[in-house]
């Protein structure tokens, strides 16, 4: 079965990013790419490998693309990528896919696309509480970052329960992977 898991990194309040999509908080912390032996978790290297698709949001691609223009570099994915939005953006890559609408119909094609490995959502908040309300989420792998934003996109903006099943430490950051439960029955 095809597992749908948000992967990201996030401040100690809950940020993706702040107001202006920054995240410049993000890069100037401390973290281990795996490459050693001290076999830190959470690494990108360790996770993109369970990868067949991904899955963002238009606000996410638009900060993927104005990365890619400024630093000169060329689109990072291998996988197919599926972007919701209603706009036309311009494609970066012959695997980005524009959609729109209710996750679930596209449900069939996402997982089509993922063939046996999993699928990563990668933000931003809502669509990934979009995707679990349509029970296309099953964990949250997060890397939580020593920062307070206070404001700003938010990591998750609904009510749930996850379930922490581990723990661990890269660098500055705690990684934190949780089951999704649902919608509170508890509180
Ligand atoms: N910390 C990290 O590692 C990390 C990870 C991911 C993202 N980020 C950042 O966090 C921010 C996330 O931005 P965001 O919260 O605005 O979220 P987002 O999900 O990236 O973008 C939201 C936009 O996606 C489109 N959209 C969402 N659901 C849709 C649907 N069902 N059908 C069609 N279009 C849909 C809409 O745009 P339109 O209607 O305008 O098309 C919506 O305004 C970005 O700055 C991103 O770079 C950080």
């Amino acid at each position: 079965m095809t597992r749908y898991r948000y992967y990201t990194a996030t401040t100690l309040d809950g940020y993706l990013a702040d107001e202006h999509d920054s995240l410049d908080w993000l890069f100037v912390q401390e973290q281990d790419d795996g490459s050693g032996e001290t076999g830190a978790p959470g690494t990108y290297e360790q996770f993109i490998g369970t990868i067949g698709a991904a899955v963002m949001g238009a606000t996410t691609y638009e900060w993927v693309a104005r990365h890619l223009r400024e630093k000169g570099e060329a689109w990072p994915y291998a996988m197919p990528c599926f972007v919701f939005t209603h706009r036309e953006l311009e494609p970066l890559d012959d695997g980005v896919r524009f959609v729109a609408g209710p996750p679930a119909e596209h449900r069939a094609a996402i997982e089509e696309a993922a063939g046996d490995l999993d699928v990563w959502m990668v933000g931003g908040g809502a669509l990934a509480a979009d995707f679990a309300e349509a029970g296309m989420l099953d964990d949250v792998l997060l890397s939580i970052a020593p920062v307070t934003l206070g404001a700003g996109r938010p990591l998750f903006p609904r009510r749930y329960e996850l379930r922490l099943t581990e723990l661990g430490r890269n660098g500055a950051f705690v990684v934190a992977t949780y089951d999704v439960v649902g919608p509170p029955t508890r509180w």
